[in-house]
């Protein structure tokens, strides 16, 4: 326990931490990790929660993933591809539901050409959002195009830096393209988000404590952590916990608070399929964005990526009110701002 109290203690004033230091804290149990946690959101982001509008406007994917529903070779999903007006009207919708950032998430999906992602990011930016897009591996000029039209943001979450791991996880990927891609968007100048999944079949602590000091490393402006939930109608499906993923996952958000203590740290949405007052845990242990869905209800059920999605039979209105109280309820309040890391907050 003492143990525990100087290492975060150490953390609380440096943000910095060794490898050692993190297998500790992802092992223990001590609660004391999360209100440090809390209390170094409070300081560097103050009570404000970003929300993020999600729009999930294809699923389908040419990649074989092997945790995912949307992997090219999961027959079971029924796929849709929204068309570009439809994608405009949505982030319109949620320009008037009043999210400051829509994110634009999709499947590896090549329909969405360079020149067709410009046209939608162009019309989009009249709204006055700022956009993320989270649509995986490109090359840097299409990054750059997107860039030149005004995308804000990129999330690409890197899903586990072990090598090994990584390849038993992505046939026909390699980790060096994702390290470069993450490299890419950072020379670009994008608010670059990563992130991890816990939980994977043979994931071990001490490389998630590497992970951890990845996003050190490597300065995120944002970073993502989902628990792993094994999906039928992926080779996964009948991958045992080792684990304990909403825990692990909170604590390697937890974590990353306080090595990076000025970043954007969303409570995800893996997180509240795993524990009903998931996001609420974890705004309460770090966290300072949540993202809802603002995806029309019909096409919600079909992005799935893995089973027990929240918030599938809801309209977009019923998410922002839904989260709006939550967020109300535990005395924190909904930013008027676009949210960048580099935003004075207090
Ligand atoms: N295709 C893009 C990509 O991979 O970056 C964006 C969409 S992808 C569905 C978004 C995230 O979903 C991935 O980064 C991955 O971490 C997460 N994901 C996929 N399968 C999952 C599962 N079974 N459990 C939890 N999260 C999962
Ligand atoms: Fe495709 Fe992304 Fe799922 Fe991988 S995680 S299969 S890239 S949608
Ligand atoms: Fe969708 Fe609560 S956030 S119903």
């Amino acid at each position: 326990m003492e143990n525990i109290k100087a290492i975060l203690d150490k953390a609380l004033n440096t943000h910095l931490l060794n490898k050692g230091e993190i297998i500790t804290l992802l092992k223990s149990d001590d609660e004391l990790l999360f209100e440090y946690a809390d209390e170094v959101r409070q300081k560097f982001k103050g009570n404000e929660i970003h929300l993020r509008g999600l729009i999930e406007f294809s699923n389908i994917c040419k990649c074989y993933c092997k945790y995912c529903g949307l992997r090219c070779e999961n027959k079971e999903v029924e796929r849709y591809r929204l068309t570009k007006n439809e994608i405009i009207s949505l982030a319109k919708n949620g320009a008037e539901l009043g999210y400051k950032t829509v994110v634009l998430q999709s499947g590896e999906d090549s329909y969405y050409t360079t020149d067709l992602m410009v046209e939608i990011i162009k019309e989009i930016k009249k709204f006055d959002l700022a956009i993320t897009l989270s649509i995986g591996e490109r090359n840097y000029e299409d990054y750059k195009a997107f860039k030149d039209v005004g995308a804000d943001r990129y999330l690409l979450r890197i899903e586990t830096t072990n090598p090994a791991l990584y390849k038993e996880m992505h046939p026909n990927m390699s980790l060096e393209n994702r390290l470069n891609c993450l490299k890419n968007l950072q020379k670009l100048g994008y608010e670059t988000g990563s992130g991890i999944l816990v939980g994977l079949p043979n994931q071990s602590i001490k490389s998630i404590a590497d992970d951890i000091l990845y996003f050190k490393e490597n300065n995120f402006d944002m970073i993502g952590t989902g628990p792993f939930i094994p999906h039928p109608n992926t080779p996964l499906a009948r991958a045992q916990a080792h684990l304990d993923n909403f825990k692990v996952s909170l604590r390697v958000m937890a974590i990353t608070r306080l090595l990076l203590p000025d970043i954007n740290i969303p409570a995800t949405t893996a997180m509240e399929t795993l524990n009903p007052n998931g996001r609420i845990i974890a705004l309460q242990s770090g966290a300072n964005v949540v993202m809802p869905n603002i995806t029309s209800t019909e096409y919600r059920a079909k992005y799935y990526i893995y089973p027990n999605k929240i918030c599938l039979n809801d309209s977009s209105d019923k998410c922002r009110n839904c989260i709006e109280a939550k967020i109300k309820a535990i005395g924190r309040n909904i930013s008027k701002t676009k949210g960048f890391r580099s935003d004075k907050q207090l």
